[in-house]
């Protein structure tokens, strides 16, 4: 089969270095991919959020698959618009519908789906635009400190704002109201603040039944020991000490079980990942956000434990017949460490030259943000390389990604060498 994977990040290099492990995998193309994955694949320069220019490639190259890395083209419509077009309504699309990816997509409809299906979360409220002083006064006279107001909508990760006090909370409301985060923040979710551990549990579904995949917990903050502005994330580990059987057994009865009902009682159709962030509040747990896609840094961790032939699980997805096989993970624990661009996630400058790949054989790094360039490897975002490792304990593993980060070079490299600090 001809496969199309979508997306140029390091969750990206990391699916094609599985795809491309599969004999049932006769060509990748990635659009629009990265150095990393132009190792595993072809690379094509597609618009991925254009579904027109996607369709006359998919047709004209005879894709069979198309696997969606980040939200953005999910929550334009890839799914609906292949599904519906001559010529692609038979390719197997991984990833949810449209109304699916409103999950992710409107905070709002994620937080009335858990409210419909009893599926524990934060209490909340929401207020739009058109009604600023309802907003103001709820905070004023009912919220409690700390206050977190959330963007309805995408706003590039930067929706989430955790108010110590009132008066912040409502200059920042009324700013998001004003269109701080663009249509995004014209509505905005005000939640109860949880204060526990989070992690970040995968679930595979072709819309009947699921499968869950190793669980992961990732690093947002830029500085060590969780300081300074949230990043896409700076590290991750797979599996989590602190998430047991007792644990996952509640999060599959109480979250990922009336999810999928939710999801076939209201028609939704989903082939594709689920990505539930929870938080583990006295050994409780409760959902923060749910993404439609797999996360990032934490496809990285996962990937590299899953056993299975991912190709053949996808095709599985796309034929219902997921109830019938059987994930076999890893036993070995894993990390990853991400060398970010000085200055991220603020501005931070490109084109840098990249050296030490060659040293790090114990570890693999997937390319995030890197382009070849006259036969040099440059870099070309914010974070620039993940570098996974495989170790008997979380402790083994980092220990080896924090030998390679530190030897692998490039002007500005900044990466924490603390992840799992808190484990
Ligand atoms: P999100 O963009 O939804 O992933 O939120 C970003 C981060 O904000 C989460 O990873 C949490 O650390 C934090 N957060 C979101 N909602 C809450 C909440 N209700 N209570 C405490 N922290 C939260
Ligand atoms: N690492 C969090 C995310 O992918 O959203």
């Amino acid at each position: 089969m001809k496969i199309l994977l979508l997306g140029g990040g390091g969750r990206e290099h990391a699916f094609a270095w599985k795809i491309s492990q599969s004999p049932l995998c006769k060509k990748l193309y990635i659009a629009p991919g990265n150095a990393g994955t132009a190792t595993c694949g072809e690379n094509v320069a597609l618009d991925i959020e254009d579904n027109g220019a996607l369709h006359n490639f998919i047709v004209a190259h005879a894709i069979g698959m198309v696997v969606v890395g980040p939200e953005a083209p999910l929550v334009n419509g890839v799914w609906n618009y292949l599904h519906k077009m001559p010529g692609t309504s038979h390719v197997a699309v991984i990833g949810p519908s449209m109304q699916g990816a409103r999950l992710e997509g409107s905070k709002s409809y994620a937080k009335r789906f858990m409210a419909e299906f009893g599926i524990p979360a934060a209490s909340y409220r929401e207020f739009v635009a058109a009604k600023p002083d309802d907003a103001v006064n709820y905070i004023r006279k009912k919220a409690r400190v700390p206050i977190v107001l959330k963007a309805d909508g995408l706003a590039a990760g930067k929706g989430v704002v955790i108010c110590q006090d009132k008066e912040t909370a409502v200059a920042e409301l009324q700013d998001m109201l004003g269109g701080k985060f663009g249509e995004a923040s014209r509505k905005v979710v005000i939640e109860e603040f949880l204060s526990g551990i989070e992690f970040s549990v995968f679930v595979l579904t072709d819309g009947e039944s699921y499968k869950i995949l190793p669980v992961a917990k990732d690093y947002k903050r830029i500085g060590e020991r969780d300081t300074g502005p949230n990043t896409g994330g700076m590290g991750a580990v797979s599996p989590p000490p602190f998430v047991n059987e007792v644990m996952m057994k509640k999060v599959e009865e109480r979250i990922i079980r009336p999810t999928i009902r939710g999801l076939k009682k209201r028609g939704i159709e989903y082939q594709g990942f689920i990505f539930i962030g929870l938080i583990s509040v006295d050994g409780e747990p409760f959902v923060i956000e749910y993404n439609v896609r797999m996360g990032d840094p934490e496809t990285e961790v996962v990937l590299p434990r899953l056993k299975n032939d991912l190709v053949e699980l996808f095709i599985a997805v796309k034929e219902r017949r997921l109830a019938g096989v059987t994930i076999e993970t890893d036993e070995r624990a894993a990390a990853t460490i991400i060398l970010a661009s000085g200055g991220y996630p603020g501005g931070y400058p490109k084109g840098k030259t990249i050296t030490g790949l060659g040293t790090a054989g114990d570890s693999i790094v997937f390319h995030a943000g890197t382009k070849n360039s006259g036969g040099k490897l440059l870099t070309n975002g914010g974070r620039v390389l993940a570098v996974t490792s495989l170790g008997k304990t979380f402790r083994d593993a980092i220990a080896i990604s924090n030998k390679n980060a530190a030897a692998i070079e490039f002007e500005g490299k900044y990466f924490r060498g603390d992840i799992g600090f808190d484990l």
